[in-house]
């Protein structure tokens, strides 16, 4: 019987073409740069391998090994869905330098001090250097062990001896298998090792983190198709500027997305933030006109975020909209409903808007908050401080109702706000009606801006 020899082939991402070369333009889709090498295996001469897998009944599966190994610190259990579920691969992503390696030094600290085996491969920087941040860290080390490698093979060799219970692979990126010819950190190479690692761990029920460095656009290098291949996608966000980082779950097979961990950068670490809401409220300016306050659902918990508009007269050429911390296109369509809708000549204005505290606000509820921000900055007119507006804005300049009202509520009750601008259709159902001045109940955006500035 012939073996089955590997090969090296070049498959476009676009169509699933390949080629034994590679080409710059698909000849059969017509795509660019959408060649990447993969090991093939020549065509098998032999008998059909007979696989062993057999079909069976979804009740006889026993759900009981799903085991879930916390952390202990509560930010990244709450993000990773409850705790790392055995034989899980957890990819986090983020701009070098952000902190990825020290997170994951912490979490292996915690493991360690549990008597879980933890260990730490590293292709980036030497064990001396990884003891210099432990030490800095005050990680405890009794469990947790490192290693400099960047084989795959020799990788998997060193798992085989050790026997931990949970990887990190710090990063991905670095990782190369012999098998093919290209550079460590090219998509071929990335797809090659990850692939590796997630049917080792599968196998072995060891989980792994894995740690990947993001490209200038935003995604993680070697494209999208690591996110398919791991269980769990984080991104580690923040300004350089600013201490605070936040973890944000952007696929997660084992528990909710966009379940978000704040966390903030000291001398000596990493440390929890449990109460982002008061954070992020910090340094808000009290009185000052465009600024306010919106509270946010980020996965399963409400957080209160600034938002801030500037809106001054165009001095030449075509007005200019930048958003930091907001979807650029959704700002353009507000502005665009507050003009048709409300009348207010805004449209040929310079707009800057922001979230204050380097956070990202992406659902549709936030919509009241930044129309009210650029009313404010534009009638140069501040919020009362102690008010607080949600709510979707539809096209028509309707205000359309938004989920987990209470949660918003009582977290704004807990920091001190005392009056709420909310959907008529949520204030409708609110059980604990309070006095008509507190909660009040709108339909359009005329409507909450008579109300607001008035
Ligand atoms: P690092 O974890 O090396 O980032 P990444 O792995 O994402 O590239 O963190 C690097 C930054 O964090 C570095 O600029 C220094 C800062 N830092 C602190 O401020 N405090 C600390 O205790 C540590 C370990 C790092
Ligand atoms: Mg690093």
């Amino acid at each position: 019987m012939k073996r089955s020899k590997a090969t090296i082939i070049f498959v476009c991402q676009n169509c699933g073409s390949n080629s034994p070369r590679w080409i710059g333009k698909c000849p059969a889709c017509g795509e660019w740069n959408t060649y990447v090498e993969e090991i093939g295996t020549k065509e098998k001469t032999g008998p059909v391998i007979r696989s062993k897998s057999k079909p069976v009944l979804i009740n006889e599966i026993s759900s009981e090994n799903e085991q879930r190994i916390k952390t202990d610190i509560a930010e990244m259990d709450r993000v990773l869905g409850g705790g790392l579920i055995s034989g899980s691969t957890v990819l986090i992503g983020g701009d070098p330098g952000i902190g990825k390696s020290t997170l994951a030094l912490q979490i292996f600290g915690r493991y360690s001090e549990n008597g879980i085996k933890v260990l730490y491969i590293t292709g980036e920087e030497s064990a001396d250097q990884i003891k210099i941040r432990a030490d800095r860290l005050n990680v405890n080390g009794e469990n947790l062990y490192v290693v400099t490698e960047t084989n795959i093979d020799t990788i998997i060799n060193n798992i085989e001896n050790a026997c931990p219970h949970v990887v990190v692979i710090d990063s991905i990126q670095t990782i190369y298998s012999a098998d093919l010819p290209s550079a460590p950190g090219t998509v071929g190479q990335i797809r090659e090792c990850a692939s590796k690692i997630i049917m080792y761990a599968k196998n072995k029920g060891i989980s792994f983190f894995l740690i990947g460095h993001v490209t200038k656009e935003g995604s993680i290098a070697g494209p999208k198709v690591l996110e398919h291949l791991v269980d769990t996608v984080l991104y580690f966000e923040g300004g350089k500027s600013h201490p605070f980082r936040i973890l944000r779950a952007v696929k997660n097979r084992y528990g909710s997305t966009n379940e978000i961990g704040v966390f903030e950068m000291t001398n000596d670490g990493l440390n929890e933030v449990s109460n982002p809401s008061e954070i992020f409220l910090l340094e808000r300016p009290l009185n000052y006109s465009g600024s306010v306050v919106t509270p946010s659902i980020e996965g399963t918990r409400p957080i209160l975020v600034e938002i801030q508009a500037l809106v001054s007269p165009c001095n030449f050429g075509v007005p200019r909209r930048t958003t930091i911390g907001l979807d650029q296109g959704r700002v353009s369509l507000l502005v665009a409903v507050l003009e048709e809708r409300a009348g207010l000549h805004i449209t040929s204005q310079d707009i800057f808007m922001n979230v204050a505290g380097g956070v990202k606000i992406e659902e549709p509820a936030a919509d009241l908050g930044i129309c009210i921000s650029l009313v404010s900055s534009f009638l140069n007119k501040p919020v009362s401080p102690e008010t607080t507006v949600f709510g979707e804005v539809g096209l028509s300049g309707e205000i359309r109702g938004v989920s987990q009202v209470d949660v918003r509520l009582k977290e704004a009750e807990k920091l001190g706000f005392r009056r709420f601008i909310l959907p008529k259709i949520n204030n409708d159902k609110l059980s604990h009606k309070a006095s008509k001045q507190k909660y009040m109940g709108i339909e359009n955006i005329s409507q909450a801006i008579e109300i607001l500035f008035d």
